[in-house]
């Protein structure tokens, strides 16, 4: 079992990892519990880990209450957040109760966000079932909805008081799913730990494949640097947690490109971005090119997209610059990037000339 604390002074918490860990999961909530029903909100996709999570609440003779939602990123609006939101309080959740989601970062986001509100605030307990949500969205507080104009544009800044990872429940997820979510652990080599990098070029393959040390040691190394950098900048206001968005912006383009449907995951919009952020660091001068390379190579073998091409777009310059423009860091009329000047040198650069990006964008179109 590895235990990464989140620091956060009074809105501290613990992600606990470990195989196996959601047939045990009760003895980890019941102190949560306070000997009232827990409400666990669900996935459709993850009947059986729901059962697994109940069966573990029971035996520790917490009783609990399971609302499942349909999955996919629709699940994720104005609609869905109204009637959760009316359940919860339906069910009599108190301040002092936690919500338990269980499901990917769509569940994650939208429960999150129902805490946030219910009662100005109550706690909720994050255990998330695919890769990308325990390396990334589950743990930092970040939650919300989509709403008409685009993804993630109304949310809030809402800490769980618990995160619960098993690995195990990686057996299940579909290979693409979680070959997506691997790009979200190969950021953190990028960002700023250039031998975290190296063990992914020589493990990644063994993790994608089942290898449960693999999962647990990628997982708790990801967990930890996410737990670090949240630790110094949990609401993003000092450019350190922007460092988590590497590959982002560039991946938002390509993403809305792709009409942010299943044509293109957000991991894999993700694993180009980085790549083409890299690319763009290399053709400015500010990073080696043979690091660029390192990182498309590593990504191609994998059979992540690494490039327009293998992402499956073919739009130019001036309309990926275009989606862009819509992007939420948008900043008083400035989009900051995240460049990198060599592997694990991830920065942020708030002087980048859009022209520039256009161009490099044309002249990866082949
Ligand atoms: N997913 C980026 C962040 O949590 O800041």
């Amino acid at each position: 079992m590895t235990t990464v604390r989140v620091a956060l002074g009074d809105r501290s918490y613990d992600v606990v990892i470990e195989h196996g860990l959601l047939a045990r999961a009760g003895t980890l909530l019941k102190p949560l519990s306070r000997g009232r029903t827990m409400v666990i909100v669900a996935d459709e996709n993850v009947a059986p880990h729901l059962a697994t999570l109940q069966a573990a609440l029971a035996a520790e003779r917490v009783a609990s209450e399971a609302i499942v939602l349909p999955s996919g990123e629709s699940t994720k609006g104005w609609a869905q957040l109204a009637s959760l939101t009316d359940r919860l309080i339906e069910l009599g959740v108190e301040r002092g109760d936690h919500v338990i989601a269980l499901g990917g970062g769509v569940i994650g986001d939208l429960v999150g966000f129902a805490c946030s509100i219910v009662k100005r605030g109550c706690g909720f307990v994050q255990v998330p079932t695919t890769l990308l949500a325990q390396v990334d969205s589950s743990v930092g507080g970040k939650t919300a909805i989509n709403t008409p104009a685009g993804k993630n544009l109304v949310g809030a800044f809402h800490q769980p008081a618990l995160v619960l990872i098993d690995p195990q429940v990686l057996d299940t997820l579909p290979q693409r799913d979680l070959r997506a979510g691997y790009a979200e652990v190969v950021k953190y080599g990028l960002i700023d730990d250039p031998d975290f990098f190296e063990w992914c070029e020589a493990n990644a393959a063994n993790l994608l494949a089942g290898d449960a040390s693999a999962r647990e040691h990628a997982i708790a190394t990801s967990v930890a640097a996410k737990a670090r950098i949240v630790g110094e900048d949990e609401r993003e206001t000092t450019g350190r947690r922007a460092l988590l968005n590497l590959g982002h912006t560039f991946g938002h383009a390509l993403e809305a490109e792709a009409g942010f449907s299943d044509r293109l995951l957000h991991g894999e919009g993700v694993a180009a971005g980085m790549a083409l952020a890299y690319g763009y660091s290399a053709a400015r001068g500010l990073a080696p090119k043979a690091d660029a390379e390192r990182v498309i190579a590593h990504l191609r073998a994998l059979g992540l997209p690494h490039d327009l091409a293998s992402a499956g777009i073919t739009a130019d310059g001036e309309t990926l610059v275009g989606h862009m423009l819509h992007d939420k860091k948008m900043n008083a009329g400035t989009l900051p990037f995240l460049l990198a000047r060599g592997i694990g040198r991830t920065y942020l650069d708030k002087t980048v000339d859009l022209s520039t990006v256009r161009e490099f964008l044309d002249a990866q179109r082949g």
